[in-house]
């Protein structure tokens, strides 16, 4: 890999992406047979600095990192000196001036890793910055999507519902892009952001009708903690006109893959019928993150070694 850090897929190159993809596949083994004797990080701290809520991103970069034999520690801001009012680069040298090595980081705010990265010698790894974007995800999805349709150029995936809040959706557009994928996005009106078509994307305010022909439909997480109020009437009626359902794939493809970064609202992005059913890859999504965060944590740290 190119750079040192990992903020965003915007910046990162195609190559880049597919050697992270591929790496994650060597993976799997590791993995399924928690093997204890792995030392490629052996004598690294990793260390997690989340601001925001987690349980897959937190949790599955603390485990990549301990398959892979690093020492890991986690700081929750609400137990930690953040609450006294360190500021945020205050916290990371003092998380630096301890001996850490890599930062995983979550933040509320656009581009706070990016802040971070002229003041810290450690790897930086972004776990979500506010709306802006959250890289492993989208790596993690893309490689789901790889698994089970052999590629990713021309496939046609479809993401709906809260365009406009999704760091999720972000990341994914980028990623995809430059892969070859045929993005569209679905929602109403006031959740898709002006002029996302210039990123590359369709946009449709149907979700059955940009569901034709898909190969992926990402159903994402209505975001109340970032909605200003009036953005749609109700949760009943944003599930009616714009969740995911049975009615909305119609036109699908049959083998079309379901996805959801998580956390779902249950009936409200998508039914039970559809998170729990056979097209779906919800829960396979969280297993592979596992196996795209370890990947990024070896080759992050395997720089200029043979
Ligand atoms: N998808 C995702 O980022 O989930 P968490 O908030 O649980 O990390």
């Amino acid at each position: 890999m190119r750079t040192k850090n990992v903020l965003g897929l915007r910046e990162m190159s195609s190559e880049d992406i597919l050697q992270i993809l591929d790496t994650a596949v060597l993976m799997k083994p590791i993995m399924e047979t928690k093997n204890k004797k792995i030392t490629y990080l052996q004598g690294r701290i990793v260390t997690t600095l989340f601001y925001e809520p987690s349980t897959r991103t937190r949790v599955s970069f603390e485990l990549a990192a301990k398959y892979l034999g690093a020492t890991t520690t986690n700081i929750s801001t609400s137990s930690s000196s953040v609450v006294k009012g360190e500021t945020l680069i205050d916290t990371a040298r003092t998380l630096q001036a301890m001996g850490i090595d890599i930062l995983v980081m979550r933040h509320p705010m656009t581009g706070a890793p990016r802040l971070l990265e002229k003041h810290l010698d450690a790897i930086i790894l972004n776990g979500g910055d506010g709306i802006n974007e959250h890289p492993t995800q989208a790596l993690l999805d893309i490689f789901t999507m790889r698994r089970h349709k052999g590629r990713i150029k021309d496939l046609k995936v479809v993401i709906t519902g809260d365009i406009l809040h999704s760091r999720v959706a972000r990341s994914n557009i980028w990623g995809l892009t430059k892969l070859g994928a045929r993005v569209a996005v679905a929602g109403p009106a006031t959740l898709i952001p002006r002029d996302i078509e210039k990123l590359g994307v369709e946009v449709y305010h149907d979700a059955r009708e940009a569901a034709e022909d898909a190969d992926v439909v990402m159903a994402l997480r209505i975001q109340l903690e970032r909605q200003k109020s009036g953005l749609f009437p109700s949760l009943r009626e944003y599930s009616m006109l714009f969740g995911v359902n049975e009615r909305t794939l119609e036109k699908a493809k049959e083998d079309v893959l379901i996805m959801h970064p998580g956390p779902v609202n249950r009936g409200v992005e998508l039914p039970s019928s559809l998170i729990d059913g056979v097209n779906s890859v919800i829960e396979e999504q969280v297993t592979n993150g596992v196996l795209v965060r370890m990947a990024l944590l070896y080759l992050l740290t395997r720089k200029g070694e043979v």
